[in-house]
């Protein structure tokens, strides 16, 4: 494997050179006004403002006010990315308030509740303020992007040492048999809360109800609390699944963290999280990969979990695969039409798969989160017609139906949470 495939894209200039109709935050027009790219950037800053909380000294944004009214930890990551375009300052406030709930054994919650509302009323049994779940660990690669904007050294000192705890806290407790895969306990641990990767473990067929779903993560959250939310002992019973994406993401997110540790003179630290982005990349080869397609696995035995949905091409953002593995990849799947490619890509499920359904949430719909991840691993490879069409896609996405949650492929209708804030990731697909 190319050691050029394991730098963490520094690249930063803004490219969204192209004009473009818009239509303004989820408001329907007929106008067709060319939209530079100044025009995208403000409505996104606007969004992002509209969205942004305080509570005491901290800062948050809200993924959308009326449907996701708290903090997140993979959004605050997303969010940060966003601001390092216009105001890296306030995507650093975005990180310090994650940090502000570091629990003592480094976990990061993947939920805050600065203020209560009357939405996602879990109990998640270890007080009301946090969740005592995680969430894809892509903080180090929004700390990186933006000192890569204002070369802050001394943020990068002041929260390393959460990020070492962070990052240890996953390597240690998410792998505690040292097969070098990350487990997670909840399918919201991977983002994608109703994803048809975890359908078999909650016992659900391809077709079932929204409701159906969230009911059998809840009896999960109370396994979860019965537990004490140790993973290792007790919820791999119940719940114990190496996941391609948090696994890619893990790999991609070490490599910044090296970059950082090298930043502040931190060269024994750099090395081992090194040594354990490569520990982890064999094992995705070793454990998850079949025929050139990296799957999800559950349980002691690695069992891998056979639907095919855009976590194949999460890899792409890590770097993980060979230059002729991924442009079969590429050709074979993402850019066929019977699978994820439609008018409006990214669907997240293959078509051909039963539990395809394009207006369901994390069953098909296109995320712009993901086209994101998807078009970073596509630039990471040189493949930039493909990144291209990508971006082109989202950037329809929004003009079509403003930024909102996730978009039927097939028809760009947007669907789910209005005003949300990922769309703004449009801006780092540069
Ligand atoms: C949904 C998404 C999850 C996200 C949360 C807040 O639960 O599935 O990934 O973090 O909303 O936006």
């Amino acid at each position: 494997m190319s050691a050029a495939y394991f730098t963490c894209n520094d690249r930063y200039v803004i490219g969204l050179n192209y004009l473009t109709n818009f239509m303004d935050n989820n408001r329907a027009s007929t106008a067709t006004t060319q939209l530079k790219l100044t025009d995208i950037a403000e409505e996104v800053a606007k969004l992002m403002r509209a969205n942004s909380r305080q509570y005491g000294k901290n800062l948050y944004t809200m993924p959308s006010p009326e449907t996701y009214p708290y903090q997140w930890l993979w959004d605050s990551c997303f969010h940060a990315i966003i601001y390092s375009h216009f105001d890296p300052n306030r995507g650093k406030e975005e990180i310090l308030s994650l940090l502000s709930k570091q629990f003592h054994n480094g976990m990061l919650p993947h939920l805050i509740y600065w203020r209560r509302g009357p939405v996602i009323d879990i109990d998640w049994g270890q007080g009301r303020r946090t969740s005592n779940i995680t969430q894809p660990p892509m903080i180090a690669y929004a700390v990186w992007r933006l000192f890569q904007k204002d070369q802050d050294v001394e943020f990068l000192k002041s929260i390393y040492p959460n990020l070492f705890h962070y990052y240890k806290y996953l390597l240690n407790e998410r792998d505690p048999h040292q097969r070098n895969l990350l487990g997670i306990i909840n399918p919201d641990e991977s983002g994608e809360d109703n994803s048809p990767r975890f359908d078999t473990l909650l016992g659900l067929p391809p077709i079932h109800q929204f409701e159906e779903n969230l009911r059998k993560r809840a009896d999960l959250v109370q396994e979860n609390i019965k537990c004490k939310f140790d993973a290792p002992f007790c919820m791999k019973n119940f719940f114990w699944v190496k996941d391609v994406p948090f696994n890619a993401i893990m790999v991609e997110n070490l490599q910044c963290l090296s970059y950082i540790a090298q930043k502040i003179d931190r060269e024994y630290d750099a090395a081992y999280f090194d040594r354990s982005r490569e520990e982890i990349v064999k094992a995705m080869r070793e454990l998850m990969c079949e025929d050139g397609l990296f799957w999800s696995t559950h349980g002691g035995n690695y069992q891998r979990i056979k639907v095919k949905t855009w976590a194949i091409f999460a890899p792409l953002f890590a770097r993980i695969l060979e230059k002729a593995e991924a442009e079969k990849l590429v050709n074979k799947h993402l850019l066929n039409e019977k699978e994820f490619w439609d008018a409006y890509p990214l669907s997240t499920v293959s078509k051909d798969e039963a539990s395809f359904s394009p207006a369901e949430m994390w069953r098909g719909p296109a995320w712009i989160s993901v086209n994101w991840l998807v078009y970073k691993g596509l630039v990471n490879y040189g493949f930039n017609d493909a990144a291209e069409k990508i971006k082109q896609s989202s950037l329809a996405l929004i003009k079509k139906s403003g930024f909102r949650e996730y978009y039927n492929p097939k028809t760009g209708e947007g669907l789910g949470a209005n005003h949300f804030t990922w769309g703004g990731l449009v801006l780092d697909m540069d």
